[in-house]
């Protein structure tokens, strides 16, 4: 039986990622950043002032994972249904995107870090598009970490999009019905090549999965934080990772089966 792990208390920063790395980490961590309008809110600011803020979240989080070596990092930056937003908010966010990846090129460059995008990418502003295009091509041969921004995305347009593209091999002749698995189809969305997440962390104190990666999720471990995304930073990443490190992942298996193959 597992021993419970102390809550996360006041100690430092240090000390927490010193318990944080004693046990397994995720490979692989996808976030629902949620929670910017009402971080600006309670201050009486507007609702991009949290967005701002956010990002400076976003720049911790992507710093941790890369120290303390992740594979991946997923980040749902705007959702298909974000565009149903004031036109205002949505000019702001991808000015803010386009500020995010002209800044941060030199960071990732100099950190090995690979950039890529999920979404429905080509649906965003043409400057955005050529910046997202340049990240993707200068950081592509780097081997550290994969920082994922999912934009304009969908799970359920992701699944649909790719069942589309089956459909299209099998008319074309070049894919027989009986090659369809899940394998193949894995390598039919947007996500292919990349592990599925092994933590799922939403802000905000909202608990459920708003059309994220919903196939990749299938055996992901959720973690629900009342934390407003502008205030979530690395100790909060931390205290995460030691709730992930709680969890049993039986993958269908029996704990008795997993204790028998442990010893
Ligand atoms: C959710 O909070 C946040 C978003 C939909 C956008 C997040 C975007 C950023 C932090 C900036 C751009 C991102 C990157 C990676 C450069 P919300 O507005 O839904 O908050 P609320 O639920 O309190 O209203």
């Amino acid at each position: 039986m597992k021993m419970p792990v102390p809550a996360v208390g006041c100690e430092s920063e240090e000390e927490l990622q010193a318990r944080v790395v004693r046990g397994p980490l995720p490979r692989h961590v996808a976030i629902i950043m949620d929670g910017n309008g009402r971080w600006a809110a309670q201050r009486n600011l507007p609702r991009v002032a949290g967005h701002h803020e956010g990002i400076k979240s976003v720049r911790e989080v992507v710093t941790c994972c890369r120290e303390l070596g992740l594979a991946g990092l997923t980040i749902y930056a705007f959702s298909a249904e974000n565009w149903r937003r004031p036109m205002f908010e949505i000019q702001e966010l991808m000015m803010l995107l386009e500020l995010y990846l002209k800044r941060e090129l030199s960071t990732l460059m100099e950190r090995g870090i690979r950039f890529r995008t999920i979404g429905r990418i080509e649906r965003l502003p043409a400057s955005v598009v050529e910046w997202i295009r340049r990240v993707e091509r200068e950081t592509a041969s780097h081997q550290g970490m994969t920082l994922t921004l999912a934009l304009s995305y969908s799970g359920r347009s992701e699944i649909v999009d790719a069942v589309r593209r089956v459909v299209s091999d099998v008319q074309a002749g070049s894919l027989a019905p009986s090659a369809i698995d899940e394998d193949l189809l894995e390598q039919y969305l947007d996500t292919h090549g990349m592990e599925d997440p092994d933590l799922v962390i939403r802000t905000s104190g909202e608990c459920r999965i708003s059309n994220f990666l919903l196939w990749q999720m299938a055996y992901a471990e959720l973690y629900f934080t009342k934390t407003l995304w502008p205030d979530f930073r690395r100790r909060d990443l931390l205290a995460a990772f030691l709730d992930f490190q709680q969890r049993e992942r039986r993958f269908g298996r029996t704990g008795e089966q997993l204790q028998g193959r442990a010893g």
